[in-house]
């Protein structure tokens, strides 16, 4: 394997050559924001907020889509970089909700840590804002499209790792938002609600209705688990509220696999103490009772088969 040496914030690190800035400096355990960058999609490069300072180069390049190479001299943290972190940040809330009190996202949401950590308050810029309807049309998620920050993780996940492509960038410039095909609600689309969207949000932009409400993200203790349904054994985290399961959320461990539907829902299942078991008819017409991965296996068929026949 090809290796690199560079130095990042005078710090001599060296990693192999296929490298980004941004993953040598994290060999470093040097903390640079990042907003639309996740280490099992592609990247597009499109925040800007992980910009960093190479000595020789004329502008400040984005360091999750700047390879690494050899003698290469990175600042992550000079004032230049701070400035332009903040900027884009301030640019980012002249347009977005002061909704932080009741946002379902506070606490998790990167927008607002970073806005804390680079002293964001008042951004200054007058201007249009978007005032879009709220998308509250399906069981399972709810999308508030004026907190989006158009980072497009949502749409990477849904095509590159869920296969679905139920949801993409639409329009131009302002106008710009992330919809599903002709621009109609989440449930009108070939959306199947597995949810991984939810999962790399950045902001409170896409909510997990079946959460909602039970709980600020500080107050949920979080139990990691390994999914019992399939032999990919994908890791999740049950969230709790004083001992009692409000939900499951996918977990980091398993790269590239976020929880499927028949996981996140199933496991929402299994640890409820509330939910039922369930009944399936025999043959016969008897009903008797099923395990919820007998069940729960059978909708999935049954959703593929809808899939297939081209219905909804
Ligand atoms: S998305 Fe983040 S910054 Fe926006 S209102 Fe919610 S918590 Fe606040
Ligand atoms: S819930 Fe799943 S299928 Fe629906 S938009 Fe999100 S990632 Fe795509
Ligand atoms: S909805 Fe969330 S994940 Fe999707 S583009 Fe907007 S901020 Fe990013
Ligand atoms: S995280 Fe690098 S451009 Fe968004």
């Amino acid at each position: 394997m090809n290796k690199v040496t560079l130095t990042i914030n005078g710090q001599k690190v060296t990693v192999p050559a296929e490298y980004t800035v941004l993953e040598a400096a994290r060999e470093l355990g040097i903390n640079i924001p990042t907003l639309c960058y996740d280490p099992r999609l592609s990247k597009p490069g499109a925040c800007r907020l992980c910009v960093v300072e190479v000595k020789g180069a004329r502008n400040l390049p984005a360091s999750c889509v700047t390879p690494v190479a050899e003698g290469m001299e990175v600042e992550t943290h000079s004032p230049a970089v701070m400035e332009a972190r903040k900027t884009i940040l301030e640019l980012l809330l002249a347009n977005h909700p002061n909704d932080c009190l009741t946002c379902e996202a506070s606490g998790a949401c990167l927008l607002q840590q970073y806005a804390y950590e680079y002293g964001v308050r008042d951004p200054g810029f007058g201007g249009e804002r978007h005032a879009y309807p709220l998308d509250d049309s399906n069981p399972y998620i709810q999308r508030d499209l004026n907190k989006c920050i158009l980072c497009g993780k949502c749409v990477r996940i849904c095509a590159e790792i869920r296969g679905q492509h139920a949801i993409h960038f639409a329009y131009r410039g302002f106008s710009t938002k992330i919809a599903p095909a002709l621009d109609t609600d989440l449930a009108f689309s070939n959306c199947i609600y597995c949810n991984n969207c939810v999962s790399v949000c950045p902001v409170g932009a896409l909510v997990d209705k079946r959460t909602a409400g039970l709980g600020r993200t500080w107050e949920l203790e979080r139990e990691e688990k390994t999914c019992t349904f399939c032999e990919a054994g994908c890791q999740f985290f049950l969230l709790k509220k004083q001992g009692q399961v409000v939900g499951v959320a996918a977990g980091q461990a398993a790269p590239g696999r976020p929880l499927c539907l028949k996981g996140r829902l199933g496991m929402d299942l299994r640890y409820n103490p509330k939910a039922q078991p369930p009944y399936l008819r025999n043959e016969d017409g008897s009903f008797r009772l099923a395990p919820w991965a007998e069940a729960l296996g059978l909708t999935e068929i049954l959703a593929n088969l809808q899939k297939e026949g081209g219905e909804r």
